[in-house]
């Protein structure tokens, strides 16, 4: 089937009380290796390209690797999605070249300002048959284009979230609730744990409307540990837990945004192959494992994390 919108996609995790995965791709073997899970566990799919992703590996080539999975994975649908989109020239480019869902992130500008601007987009996108993800509330954390500091972050404000949705016409929402980007998630010592009160009554105020949550890596310990064991410098990496994550796919949270994840699990395997197969020099000898480590790790995030099995 060609790429679809997320809309069917939200109506069906929404009542059936799972998630759909959201991995973020930037090259081929980070395709095969979400796709080919999803494929075999028969699993609906958002694969999601960053404004980096689309610097570091050209638009038409990603576009064009969704498009070579959708082919070979003839039994999942799969929507392609613009993450983090910072402006609406960015979701117009994306809108024009093949994109079926864009996410506009203006959720570091004031209520009014974040309103106007995905109300345009949702325009220009709605127009041309694909959905927008907003984002109200700020998370902590790292992306390639925008670094927030924790002190600068925010929780959604459940009592803004109506007007939001009503003035925006946007299709989801993605909410601050305690995730944040990248592998350093919560303090050393304290107990991660997420606002389920604020998820719950943002969940009371929409009936029905889907939730995203971003930052939703799970920083699995093993490979922090192989990481670090092998040469690499990542202390203190903590995650989301997945009992947590868990619980919010039960709820109204819709889509679960995962990239630091892959990016462990593909680092871990390569740092041990090469220090325990000095010899090997084929990029073929390591990026083949280190595919076949992020097939598994995704398997594990649709079956144990977001349910999602066997939905498609
Ligand atoms: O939300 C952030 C994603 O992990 C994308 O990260 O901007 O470094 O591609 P990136
Ligand atoms: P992680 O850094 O937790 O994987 O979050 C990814 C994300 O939110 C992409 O938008
Ligand atoms: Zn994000």
């Amino acid at each position: 089937m060609p790429l679809v919108t997320s809309t069917e996609m939200f109506k069906k995790a929404y009542s059936g009380g799972y998630a759909v995965g959201a991995f973020n791709v930037n090259n081929m073997e980070i395709v095969q290796g979400i796709t080919e899970a999803a494929q075999e566990l028969k699993a609906p799919l958002i694969l999601q390209v960053s404004k980096g992703a689309r610097a570091y590996a050209n638009h038409t080539y990603l576009v064009k690797l969704v498009e070579a999975a959708v082919i070979e994975c003839p039994d999942i649908p799969i929507v392609l999605h613009l993450d983090h989109g910072p402006d609406f020239e960015t979701c117009k480019a994306c809108i024009d070249g093949g994109f079926t869902s864009v996410m506009i992130d203006a959720s570091g500008k004031p209520l009014a300002e974040n309103i106007e601007i995905t109300k345009k987009v949702v325009e220009y996108a709605h127009d041309h048959g694909v959905v927008v993800e907003a984002e109200l509330g700020t998370l902590a954390g790292i992306e390639d284009a925008v670094s927030v500091k924790a002190e600068d972050s925010s929780y959604t404000r459940p009592e803004d979230v109506e007007e939001f949705v009503t003035k925006s016409g946007c299709d989801s929402l993605a909410i601050a609730i305690g995730t944040s980007h990248g592998a350093f998630k919560f303090k050393p010592g304290t107990k991660p744990q997420l606002r389920f009160d604020i998820l719950k009554e943002v969940e009371q105020r929409l009936p029905g409307f889907p939730i995203v949550l971003h930052g939703s890596s799970s920083v699995p310990k093993e490979f922090a540990d192989k990481i670090n064991q092998f040469g690499g410098n990542m202390p203190n990496a903590i995650g989301v837990p997945e009992d947590q994550l868990r619980e919010a796919a039960r709820m109204a949270v819709c889509k679960i945004n995962i990239d630091t994840d892959l990016r462990m699990a593909m680092t871990a395997c390569i740092r041990e192959h090469f220090v325990t197969n000095p010899a090997d020099f084929d990029p073929r000898q390591y990026l083949k494992p280190a595919r076949a480590a992020i097939k598994s790790m995704v398997a594990h995030k649709i079956v144990d994390v977001l349910g999602c099995d066997h939905k498609a």
